[in-house]
């Protein structure tokens, strides 16, 4: 449809119709299921409401949506069609590693694919748009979602919410198999005060510009089509109602075009948030502040229509909300065709297809990282693990198949292989044996959110206490003696799935203690224990790496998860996935990153003698594992860094940074080079390191490669004291290694 003709047919409907267009309401109000995360007051909707509201979200399936647009579209006075979104946040029914998992593998491309992938199954199940990438930068371990997001820092999380987007959208989203994507949550939703979910955010101009915003920036240009508020308040004002944020940045700075949308109920929400008296004041500021689409509340349709014919709120914000909307459904190619890749048939080859699930598998073995790896009581390095070995599989995770994290909500459990089926591929002999161990949670912290119904219940046991503890022993025991005649222990523990994603922050982020408790005492009794860490956020590992020979940490990593571990464990895939995130050295360092400033009184590690220095007196400043971190079953060496040029002209100039990295261990790896930057002093403070570039290369046993990386004066720019975004002039120092704690570095100056 031409734009004149959207235009045209703005101008034949009703206010009441297009207020209408601007409403999205769950799929429960249409016979479906799909997740519930807030209020719904479902008595507030009309039926003509409910059956003239633009958009659906939360439902998939090809014929079930073919069903819901035919009598929506018949129903509809210019039969528009509706839009259907969905958070297909890592994959749809094939689900890949969770996005934290997959800024580990630094590796774009590869998540792009993984997008596109999830895209396709979406698309022929007749999803138009997905809620995704989260593009929020995460520092706080406590927070539930940092599971969703790609990491610490600014530079890699835009790479990767680019991927996310190219991958949902392609070049252009009409194109078959593809669907929208939504940037969210905007802004600064990752920063909750204390870790806590939904909590007030504070950052300061600087901190928002400088790391927060620029994910957000990268996805937009690569032309997401839809961006999501947040549930936060910045600066003391909801998101949803913050008319600077949107206009000024999201639209003014940032020039996007498209849709937005509120997160589910946040306009409404403004009302407990202390922003607003009533749903018209909601309506009121969130149409003022730029939303366009009101995710399920009536705010919108309840007080709109009002507002605009008590001369309140302008008719003009309501034709420009409804025109980008309008613009969307004729972007998908809805107008001619409203079910767009919807195709039962196709969606029977295409979901849980070999190809995705092959793509499953690959991404996530390049999502582990290996933590520790030292010799075992043979003195070779634990893992790989060797096949002539005595082999106990022990921990709730060996028969588990819940891997896929949260926001998976069309993965099922039974789709997923677990670790022991994986093993039993490998090796199926008597040296191979599986113990359960402990159960995942004491029986007093059982989490049920089945069906995410917004509230959360404790799962009915059927057990009582004595019988728990019976078959608590039971199992423990079992394990115990399995790790007694085995050569080596891989000890399969974690969080439980539930423990991380949405509302689920955490004040005490360590392995559930009864699974600390096996781990003891498996400990005591076998000498050889490779942890392998299920997860959905940095955890403090204290005790597990310093008992355990080897810790691979594997994430949540989805539907192919545990062929992935074995593979990682065998050596058939050598491990190369690098920390995404800082692992806090205890949960009072939270929040921790890398890319932190000095203070004026800065420590000079462990043994600096001075008492006052910016330090605790109990624990080290540094987390346990730094952002970048990783190692493989290969080791590297890499030379001292060559810079072109002492001096770099600020005018147009530029210049090289390289090293020689060499393998110099017996076995292929894998390598991820970085480059950090640091302005040694400037018109305000800058981070002490920042990953401005990096570069994955396998090499061979032996070989050796010089990396070449190109410093540009666009690379040393950032949030001046003026408020703009430059260079200046002064000493740099550059640093290329294989982690932030890299000291391998060489100075310049900028001329
Ligand atoms: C989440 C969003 C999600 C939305 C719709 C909200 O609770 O914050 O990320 O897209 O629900 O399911």
């Amino acid at each position: 449809m031409t734009e004149q003709k959207l235009y045209d047919l703005l101008q034949d409907m009703t206010l009441e119709e297009k207020v209408n267009q601007l409403l999205q309401l769950p799929a429960r109000m249409y016979e479906g299921e799909g997740a519930v995360t807030g209020n719904l007051a479902e008595e507030k909707y009309s039926q003509e409401e409910i059956w003239q509201a633009g958009s659906i979200l939360g439902l998939h399936g090809a014929s079930a949506l073919r069903k819901i647009q035919d009598k929506y579209m018949e129903g509809q006075p210019h039969h528009i069609p509706l839009l259907f979104m969905l958070d297909v946040i890592h994959g749809l029914r094939t689900v890949f590693p969770m996005p934290l998992a997959q800024g580990a593998s630094f590796n774009p491309e590869m998540t792009e694919r993984c997008a596109a992938a999830a895209a396709k199954e979406s698309a022929v199940s007749g999803v138009h748009v997905t809620f995704a990438p989260m593009a929020d930068l995460v520092r706080d371990a406590r927070w539930g979602r940092v599971m969703e997001s790609t990491g610490e820092d600014p530079y890699l999380n835009g790479l990767m919410a680019a991927a996310m987007v190219r991958g949902f959208q392609g070049s252009d989203v009409g194109e078959k198999d593809r669907v929208a994507a939504c940037v969210k949550h905007f802004a600064g939703y990752g920063a909750p005060d204390g870790g806590r979910e939904y909590n007030n955010v504070e950052l300061s101009e600087h901190a928002l510009r400088e790391f927060y915003l620029p994910a957000y920036e990268a996805g937009i240009k690569a032309g997401s089509e839809l961006v999501m508020t947040s549930f936060n308040t910045l600066d003391g004002i909801p998101s949803s109602g913050n008319r600077r944020l949107m206009r000024d940045i999201l639209r003014g700075e940032m020039g996007f075009e498209g849709v937005l949308i509120s997160d589910f109920g946040a306009v409404e929400e403004m009302i407990a948030h202390g922003f607003c008296e009533d749903g018209s004041e909601a309506a009121k500021k969130a149409i003022l502040a730029g939303v366009d689409i009101d995710m399920v509340s009536d705010s919108y349709c309840g007080h709109l229509a009002e507002l605009v014919r008590s001369g309140e709120v302008e008719e003009k914000l309501v034709d420009e909300a409804v025109l980008r909307v309008l613009r969307l459904k004729n972007k998908l190619g809805l107008f001619e065709n409203p079910y767009k890749d919807g195709d039962a048939a196709r969606e029977r080859e295409v979901i849980l297809c070999e190809e995705n699930r092959k793509l499953a598998r690959e991404a996530a073995r390049e999502t582990f990282v290996l933590l520790k790896n030292e010799a075992g009581t043979d003195g070779v390095p634990l893992l790989p693990l060797k096949r002539d070995k005595m082999l106990a599989f022990i921990g709730p995770y060996v028969d588990c198949k819940n891997l896929h994290s949260a926001w998976a909500i069309c993965g099922q459990a039974e789709d997923a292989v677990s670790v022991r089926e994986a093993v039993t591929e490998w090796r199926c002999d008597e040296g191979i044996m599986f113990a359960t161990g402990s159960r995942m949670l004491d029986s007093k912290e059982r989490l049920d959110r089945s069906g995410i119904t917004g509230t959360r219940k404790p799962k009915e046991e059927g057990m009582s206490a004595v019988e728990a503890g019976k078959q608590a022993d039971l199992m423990l025991e079992q394990a115990k003696e399995m790790a007694a005649r085995a050569d080596a222990v891989v000890l399969c523990i974690g969080e439980h799935h539930l423990q991380t994603g949405e509302a689920a922050s955490r004040a005490d982020i360590t392995v559930p203690e009864v699974q600390m408790e096996l781990f003891r005492e498996i400990c005591k009794i076998n000498h050889n224990v490779a942890v392998v860490l299920f997860n959905g956020r940095p955890l403090d590992l204290r005790e597990i790496s310093e008992k355990a020979r080897a810790v691979l940490e594997v994430w949540l990593p989805g539907t192919e998860g545990g062929h992935a571990v074995v593979d990682v464990l065998t050596g058939a895939y050598n491990p190369a996935g690098k920390l995404p995130m800082s692992f806090p050295y205890c949960v009072g360092q939270a929040p921790v990153c890398y890319n932190h400033y000095a203070t004026g009184r800065p420590c000079q590690g462990k043994d600096d003698p001075v008492f006052f220095r910016s330090r605790y007196i109990d624990i080290p400043n540094e987390p346990l594992y730094s952002f970048g971190y990783g190692l493989s079953y290969t080791s590297f060496s890499i030379s001292p860094v060559w810079l072109g040029s002492e001096t770099m002209k600020q005018d147009g100039g530029s210049q090289n940074a390289a090293v020689t990295v060499k393998n110099t261990g017996n076995t292929g790896g894998t390598e991820t080079l970085q480059l950090y930057i640091r302005d040694v002093s400037a018109s305000v403070v800058r981070p002490v390191k920042e990953l401005k570039g990096f570069k994955k290369m396998f090499l061979e046993a032996g070989e050796e490669r010089t990396v070449i990386f190109e410093i540009t004066e666009e690379m040393l720019r950032f949030y001046t004291i003026t408020g703009t975004f430059a260079s200046e002039k002064g000493r740099f120092q550059v640093w290329i290694g294989n982690s932030s704690d890299t000291e391998n570095m060489a100075e310049f100056v900028l001329i």
